[in-house]
């Protein structure tokens, strides 16, 4: 893999070091964040059932957008497992990233959250680059929260420290343009549609979708705090119901705590993952006859503290002898630690996906539904650039602790039960392995005494805040950032907070915020995978434990205190109406020169006789509803055809015999179709597509066509588009009557 890291710059040291990385990880890099609510609003206290007919005095200004940001749909490493072999092969669903922007008046505050693993540091700095040039100093640092809902199954490429480059094949030009374009267009859109309208916040319940993956952890917290809680994963749901002045709703924003990873490693299809699929169910329910991704109602689902919520219900067993995991290691008899997985809900990862998806998608529908509570009042920003090396926390009157200089533990390449994780190391080793530790001595050097002292007790694998060739490896410069709409705080935390860390920032917050008298009963909402990605943030006790979310806490034992120091003093300066005294904090560099480790893409190659698009293996002629219409094409490399927003590989479409002519009744977005790309040999490719025929789906003609592009090489590159055409078939109710 890191063959061609040569020409970067890299000493062979590193190089080395690069390919045992990439042998053993599979981190199961996660998302976080948290969420909150409940509220009254600090000004009035509404009480009438909406959709009322009285809208307030001073309504918000209100604005919703959302845009394609799917990246190449091949040969790209996912984001998310760490696993260099899970690259992209086409396309399960699109992915979309969805803004919101509220407006007081006088003050503007942007939420926007993208399909993909995380928000990185690099792409945040670009899309604030494009932003600046287009509108000036309207959106900014302060107003503008980016956060990612954490699925697995979207593509990497898009990171300027060295760890996340490499098991992202470098940084990706064709990968990172496409987030940054689509999240920059729904801004766009959402600014275009500014206009006056209503927000009403609900919350809830939603049981059985989650399950902590890492209890024994979470058991690892004072016993009087856990006892304030039911579970031991965060079940609520925080629901924004967004409408016009008429009470006609425009859209829907929701915060849930769970992993967005029902689609394993195993998965090589472009996914917008449980949390998307609950999105574009609520899209499709109110874009009536709209294809996925159109029509004027954006729904989006955002991550929250879900660091150590699993989606896989069923939990983790031994998949080798189905007997139970080790409790506190999670590893199996035979085999160790890579046997042991979480499955579930459903029969594979599709109906796992599918099952989280609606579950989620009916609960937000109901909260939605009922929502009567009014968001009312200012809106305010507060945003701080902080060296999370260098925070000295406060813990009591008399004691005080440091934050870290980055560091990796054992139980980082232990990777999870969800995924991730190649070779022997266990979870919740605090002890180090002669084996591995004289590895990392011999390559990258031995951690500093002080670094070593300041993780304890975390065994240090890779000391990355000491590594800083060919760039450094993690980030030293964090976001911290906090916006406020009516009683609504929303704090941006850069990195997966476990459920109790979540719960400990919205409590934490909400105190300061009620200290001073401009907030009552406010409802914090902690969003995760925002502006920087930082691994994960787990309490101090849960960090003594050491599994991988604790291994993963990359600035030491108290790095939890020290965010909750940081948010407590955003929220203080909201309260206060002192933000603009907020020190701005050291700006976080903007790398140069950064290596791609992504070959170009090799010239195509049809087999035989065939020409691309050609049908190598034909749809049977005749279907029933709830069967499976597979058809394959003669294909070049999805990576030919460049950026391809906003299009489709693909089409299912029904022939009207009225007009004669076919409408397109679903395209790579559509849930019920799968586009496999399949790489073969002597750069031969196939595209092989089914579509799950809907019960719902009429009788009648149906084709499905495919499209792409390949690749020669005359003297130059050439690139030239292609299609292709199933035969005709027949869809039917029943297979024997027409
Ligand atoms: C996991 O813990 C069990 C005891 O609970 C122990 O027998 C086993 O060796 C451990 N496995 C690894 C790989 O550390
Ligand atoms: C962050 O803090 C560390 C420790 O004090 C210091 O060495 C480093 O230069 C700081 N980084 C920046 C970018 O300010
Ligand atoms: C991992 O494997 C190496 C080499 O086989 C061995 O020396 C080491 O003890 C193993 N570590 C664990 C935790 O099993
Ligand atoms: C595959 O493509 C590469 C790069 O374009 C080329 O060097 C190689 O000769 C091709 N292999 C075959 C079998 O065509
Ligand atoms: C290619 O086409 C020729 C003529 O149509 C035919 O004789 C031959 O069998 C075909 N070869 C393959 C591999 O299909
Ligand atoms: C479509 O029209 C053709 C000829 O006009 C007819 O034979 C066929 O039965 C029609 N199919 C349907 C599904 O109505
Ligand atoms: C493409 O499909 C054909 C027909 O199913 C099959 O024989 C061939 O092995 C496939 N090639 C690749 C690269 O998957």
């Amino acid at each position: 893999m890191a063959r061609k890291a040569v020409c970067c710059g890299l000493s062979s040291l590193e190089l080395v070091l690069m390919v045992l990385f990439l042998l053993m990880t599979g981190i199961a890099v996660a998302l976080i964040t948290v969420l909150a609510i409940n509220l009254n609003s600090p000004t009035e206290k509404p009480e009438e059932p909406i959709p009322s007919i009285n809208p307030p005095k001073n309504p918000y200004l209100i604005g919703l957008g959302r845009a394609d940001c799917t990246g190449p749909a091949a040969d790209v490493p996912l984001m998310g497992y760490a696993n260099l072999e899970q690259t992209a092969g086409g396309i399960h669903t699109r992915l979309f990233s969805r803004a919101f922007i509220v407006d007081d008046g006088s003050k503007r505050v942007v939420f926007v959250t993208a399909e993909i693993g995380m928000i990185s540091q690099r792409l945040r700095l670009e899309v604030l680059k494009e932003l600046e040039l287009k509108y000036g100093d309207l959106y900014r640092q302060d107003n503008v929260i980016l956060s990612g809902t954490h699925t697995h199954s979207g593509l990497a490429g898009y990171f300027q420290y060295t760890l996340f480059m490499i098991t992202s094949k470098g940084y990706i030009k064709s990968s990172i343009q496409p987030i940054v374009n689509g999240i920059v267009k729904s801004i766009d859109l959402a600014h275009r549609n500014m206009r006056p309208g209503r927000i009403f916040i609900n919350k809830g319940e939603l049981l059985d979708n989650t399950r902590n993956r890492s209890p024994h952890s979470y058991l690892n917290n004072p016993e009087e705090e856990r006892k304030r809680y039911k579970h031991d994963t965060d079940k609520q749901v925080v629901t924004l119901k967004f409408t016009d002045l008429d009470g006609d709703g425009v859209g829907m924003l929701s915060w849930f705590a769970v992993h967005s990873v029902s689609m394993h490693e195993t998965n090589h299809m472009v996914s917008s993952d449980n949390l998307g699929y609950a999105a574009y169910l609520f899209e499709q329910d109110k874009n009536i006859g709209s294809l996925p991704g159109q029509g004027l109602f954006v729904a989006a689902l955002a991550s929250a503290n879900s660091g150590d919520a699993s989606p896989n219900t069923r939990g983790p067993y031994c998949i080798n002898t189905g007997e139970r995991c080790d409790y506190l290691n999670s590893s199996c008899p035979i085999g160790g630690r890579e046997m042991c997985l979480a499955f579930g809900p459903g029969k594979d990862m599709f109906e796992s996906t599918r099952i989280l998806g609606e579950n989620i998608y009916r609960k937000t529908k109901e909260l939605y539904g009922s929502a009567e509570q009014e968001l009312q009042g200012s809106i305010h920003a507060a945003h701080q650039w902080v060296n999370m090396t260098d925070v000295t926390v406060q813990l009591d009157s008399t004691h005080s602790g440091k934050t870290c200089k980055p560091a990796l533990g054992h139980s980082f390449a232990a990777g999870t039960t969800d995924g991730g994780g190649a070779l022997n190391f266990t979870q919740g080793s605090v002890e180090g392995d002669l084996f591995w530790d004289g590895i990392r001595d011999a390559l990258v050097g031995v951690p500093s005494q002080e670094t070593q002292d300041c993780h304890a007790p975390k065994p240090i694998l890779f000391n990355t805040g000491e590594m800083n060739k060919p760039f450094p490896w993690h980030p030293a410069i964090v976001d911290v950032q906090m916006i406020t709409i009516g009683s609504l705080a929303l704090v941006a935390v850069p990195g997966e907070v476990t459920t109790m860390s979540g719960r400990r920032i919205r409590e934490a917050v909400k105190q300061e915020l009620e200290k001073q008298n401009a907030f009552t009963n406010p409802e914090v909402v902690v969003a995760g995978l925002c502006n920087v990605y930082t691994h994960y943030i787990t309490t101090y006790e849960e960090y003594q434990v050491q599994r991988y979310e604790a291994a993963s806490t990359i600035y030491g034992p108290h790095t939890l205190s020290a965010y909750i120091q940081h948010f407590r003093g955003l929220a203080r300066a909201i309260a206060e109406g002192k933000v603009g005294e907020l020190p701005k904090g050291p700006e976080p560099p903007f790398f140069s020169n950064l290596f791609s480790l992504l070959p170009e893409v090799p010239v195509d190659k049809s087999p035989g006789n065939t020409t691309f698009g050609q049908v190598i293996q034909q749809v049977d002629p005749l279907y029933k509803v709830g069967e499976v219409a597979t058809v394959t094409f003669v294909a070049g490399n999805p990576r030919n055809s460049g950026d391809m927003r906003d299009k489709t590989f693909i089409t299912v479409e029904k022939f009207h015999n009225s007009t004669s002519t076919w409408e397109v009744v679903h395209t790579d977005a559509s849930w019920e179709t799968r586009f496999y790309w399949i790489k073969g040999t002597a750069n031969q490719s196939n595209a092989t597509v089914e579509w799950h025929i809907p019960l719902s789906a009429e009788s009648g003609a149906y084709r499905i066509r495919h499209f792409g592009h390949y690749k020669q090489r005359v003297i130059f590159p050439v690139i030239t588009a292609y299609e292709g055409s199933s035969h005709t078939f027949r869809v039917t109710k029943t297979l024997y009557s027409l």
